[in-house]
């Protein structure tokens, strides 16, 4: 079962128990973890499920795809390097992910 970390703006953390084919966003708003809003419910048209996800995770997902890269630019708090949007971002059998959450969403 693939572990989620998701660690708020001030550091603290929750670790939730994902279950494989559901979103880094469906699994957040599921478990109430503050500040993934996932507002759209997934179809790629609010970007209130930014994260910044880990650069030692980036490499279990390719690039973004044209849709998401816009909605990126629409971002609440600064896009960087590793932002996504995390309904975007599907679990995997045997992959844990670490992602934080940025300061604000809408
Ligand atoms: Fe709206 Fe991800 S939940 S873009």
């Amino acid at each position: 079962m693939p572990k989620v970390f998701y660690t708020q703006p001030d550091g603290v953390e929750k670790v939730i128990d994902g279950a494989v084919g559901d979103s880094v966003m469906s699994t957040a708003v599921r478990n109430g973890v503050t500040g993934i809003v996932g507002q759209c419910g997934g179809t790629l048209s609010c970007a209130t499920c930014h994260v910044y996800l880990a650069p030692s995770d980036m490499t279990h997902f390719s690039e973004p795809g044209e849709d998401e890269d816009d909605m990126l630019e629409c971002t609440a708090s600064d896009r960087e390097d590793t932002s996504r949007l995390s309904c975007q971002l599907t679990l995997s059998e045997g992959i844990d992910l670490h992602v934080t959450i940025p300061a604000e969403q809408v």
